[in-house]
């Protein structure tokens, strides 16, 4: 094994992590730092710092990234109204890439040699993480635990901690636990039951969204007021991106929107079972199509509808520090200029739905379009050229088939 001095852990004092953190110390018998990021799970980190110090950790970093997370992660997403597999909404795959920048921006000032992390061998956020350090710092090294060491199952992971003496919560003994991944875009929910996709996923599993069977009869109407594509405000008041989007939560988790239960295709190779909540992110996706739909041209929406696809799947595959995310990201930043003005939508029983949408920068013409007499000229002769024109190799096609 090469020699490494010191290692930056992304650590969140879960158990897992917690013993990731015990067998780096004894396996590479170095300084270990610990990096706990705040992206909005609703987890309090405080206990992580205990809980490293007991560990003997000296230095403990927690630093809160939820503005940055929204800023510049999931609002650069969301114009380009991405989603993978035509529905995931990309929760998991956007977080990885800025704690991955986290852990090299801390392993450089510290002057550590390796960043570790505790996704294991099958998924792919080891492949997120690993190819944003690759992108980030070719001469820092990745460390994973879980491709590493004899530990193979959620048993033996028990018996570890036990005989290291690590604390393992009641809730964690009998059963496995569901794996989850949290974050302020969504929560999503693996294993156990849900890995039979053919059986149908308990209540329990949703944490940040009632059953819409459940969700209040009356309807609730909100208006997101946008500038430059990205959401600026909530109902008329202007908010920081991170309080957006927990705000938008709290809605939409009230009203049921933005559950998904989904099997997806996997980078590494195979199909996996989930359920997400995206609350927010569900209203967002929805309410950005509605100002777009205004202030568009029709030929440059199609176009980021035809590269959406691909640059989906750069951010689920770990790509996001590629030269070619980097591209289509210019483009679809060129594209929002006048993505600005306000959308109005209804939430009721888990949907959400725009009802009206206005902006200074509209490209929609009333008198273009008006079944009425029209002040605007509009030749209705140009389109019957239009159409015969159009119909011509159509004609040609058509009578050569015999038709
Ligand atoms: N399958 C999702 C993705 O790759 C989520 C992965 C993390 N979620 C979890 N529950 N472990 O983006």
């Amino acid at each position: 094994m090469t020699k490494i001095d010191k290692i930056v852990l992304s650590y969140s004092g879960g158990l897992d992590t917690s013993i990731i953190l015990k067998w780096l110390q004894e396996t590479y018998e170095c300084e270990v730092v610990t990096f706990s990021a705040d992206l909005g799970q609703g987890e309090e980190l405080e206990p992580a710092r205990a809980k490293a110090e007991m560990s003997g950790v000296k230095d403990i970093r927690i630093v809160d990234l939820r503005e940055e997370f929204v800023r510049d992660f999931v609002f650069p997403m969301l114009r380009a109204n991405a989603l993978y597999e035509g529905q995931y909404l990309l929760g998991s795959s956007i977080a990885r890439p800025l704690i991955a920048k986290h852990l090299v921006g801390i392993a450089r000032e510290v002057g550590a040699d390796a960043v570790a992390h505790g996704a294991t061998g099958k998924g792919n956020d080891q492949i997120r993480f690993e190819l944003a350090v690759n992108a980030l710092d070719p001469s820092i090294r990745v460390i994973a635990p879980w491709r590493q060491w004899n530990i193979r199952s959620r048993m033996q992971l028990l018996e570890y901690a036990e005989k290291h003496r690590i604390p393992v919560p009641s809730d964690k003994r009998g059963e496995a636990p569901f794996s989850i991944d949290a974050n302020l875009l969504h929560t999503s929910t693996e294993g156990k039951v849900l890995e039979n996709p053919a059986e149908v996923a308990p209540d329990h599993v949703y944490q940040r969204t009632v059953d819409p069977i459940d969700a209040p009869d009356a309807t609730e109407i909100i208006t997101i007021g946008f500038e430059r594509g990205d959401p600026v405000s909530v109902n008329g008041k202007a908010m920081t991106p991170a309080a957006l989007l927990t705000e938008l939560n709290g809605l939409g988790g009230r009203h049921g929107v933005g559950r998904l239960d989904l099997v997806e295709n996997r980078f590494i190779g195979m199909k996996s079972r989930g359920i997400y909540e995206t609350p927010g992110g569900t209203i967002l996706l929805a309410a950005h199509r509605g100002i777009e739909s205004i202030t568009l041209d029709r030929a440059a929406a199609h176009l980021k509808d035809e590269i959406m696809p691909r640059y989906a799947e750069l951010i689920y595959n770990g790509f996001w520090f590629a030269p070619e995310r980097e591209m289509l990201q210019a483009l679809i930043d060129h594209s929002q200029a006048f993505v600005s003005g306000e959308v109005t939508l209804r939430l009721y029983k888990g949907s959400a739905s725009v009802i009206s949408r206005a902006s200074p920068c509209s490209l929609y013409s009333a008198d273009l379009v008006t079944f009425e007499e029209s002040a605007i000229a509009f030749d209705h002769h140009d389109a019957e050229g239009f159409i015969r024109l159009n119909g011509l190799r159509l004609r040609s096609w058509a009578a050569r088939n015999g038709r």
